[in-house]
């Protein structure tokens, strides 16, 4: 899907792997220009010389996203190397599932510094350069546990509806200097993330039976959302967060199978139809 992104720049965070892969595959693939900030050099590497040997113009910095000094001069290098910088784009996250009442205050530190205080810090030094330049395009990504809570997922959904919270109040703050900042939120996305944090009969009989597409999302399919909002096909959208997720948060009686006998499932017996008798 073209965007028209071709001589952009688009720094992705978490670019070396999943989601944050697959953004700056395709952006690279309209002929963006990609800057990759990720906390993996072995992966950020093999993405490097992908990309280098596609002839793509990309650049890695390894640098933890909770560390805005190096953000700041990671941003710097690649605006050096690259060019101003015309999209960010979000990506690193980490989930790391844990009961509540037992939670580690390392883990909660974690997954809140690097899910939310890491994106706020990743994409200032971005976003002070396009309010001076008077234009740019951030996307930040939340998930449906931004929009719902999720069990032993209290830090990853406290982070995840921060991160909408974040990108509505950046609209509203940048908005007036033409920087235009909306998130995504991601339903269950085939990545290593996924499958490193959910058993596999635990996503093919929880997750998917709930989600009216009935399958897993693509990492392409949620870049293809990231890229969308970053070019100037979403020019008048600013602080929406845009769930792309088969429908899984569309409503609330929506699984087709298992114990509770939702209403899909109910609708395929045929249990639902006209009454017999006219009228009743
Ligand atoms: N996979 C899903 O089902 C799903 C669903 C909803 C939201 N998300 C969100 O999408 C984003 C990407 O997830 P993914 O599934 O592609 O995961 P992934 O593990 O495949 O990729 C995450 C990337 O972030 C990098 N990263 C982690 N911590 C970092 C740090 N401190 N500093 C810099 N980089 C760091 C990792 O090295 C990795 O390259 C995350 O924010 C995640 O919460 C994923």
């Amino acid at each position: 899907m073209d965007f028209e992104l071709a001589g952009r720049v688009i720094v992705v965070t978490g670019g070396a792997s999943g989601i944050g892969l697959a953004v700056a595959q395709e952006a690279a693939a309209q002929g963006a220009r990609i800057g990759i900030i990720d906390s993996s050099p072995a992966q950020a590497d093999a993405a490097l010389a992908a990309f280098r040997a596609a002839g793509v113009e990309a650049l890695v910095e390894i640098v933890d996203v909770r560390d805005e000094a190096a953000c700041e001069a990671a941003t710097d290098r690649i605006e050096r190397a690259l060019g101003p910088i015309d999209g960010v784009a979000a990506c690193a996250g980490i989930s790391r599932p844990e009961p509540s009442e037992s939670m580690l205050e390392e883990t909660w530190d974690a997954v809140i510094g690097i899910n939310l205080t890491g994106v706020f810090r990743s994409i200032r030094p971005a976003g002070r350069r396009m309010i001076q330049r008077r234009r740019g395009a951030i996307v930040t990504i939340s998930s449906t546990d931004g929009l719902g809570g999720h069990a032993a997922r209290a830090h990853y959904a406290a982070s995840k509806h921060g991160v909408v919270g974040l990108t509505r109040s950046l609209a509203i703050e940048w908005g007036r200097y033409g920087v235009r900042v909306n998130a995504v939120a991601p339903g269950v996305v085939d990545t290593p993330l996924l499958r490193r944090n959910v058993p596999p009969e635990h996503v093919a009989n929880a997750m998917i039976d709930r989600v009216p597409l009935g399958r897993f999302s693509t990492a392409r399919e949620q870049a293809n959302a990231c890229l969308f909002l970053l070019s100037d096909a979403s020019s008048y959208i600013s602080g929406a967060t845009l769930a792309v997720d088969g429908g899984l948060t569309a409503g609330y009686f929506t699984r087709w199978g298992g114990a509770d006998y939702g209403s899909n499932a109910l609708l395929e017996r045929g249990l639902y139809g006209p009454p017999a008798t006219p009228g009743a």
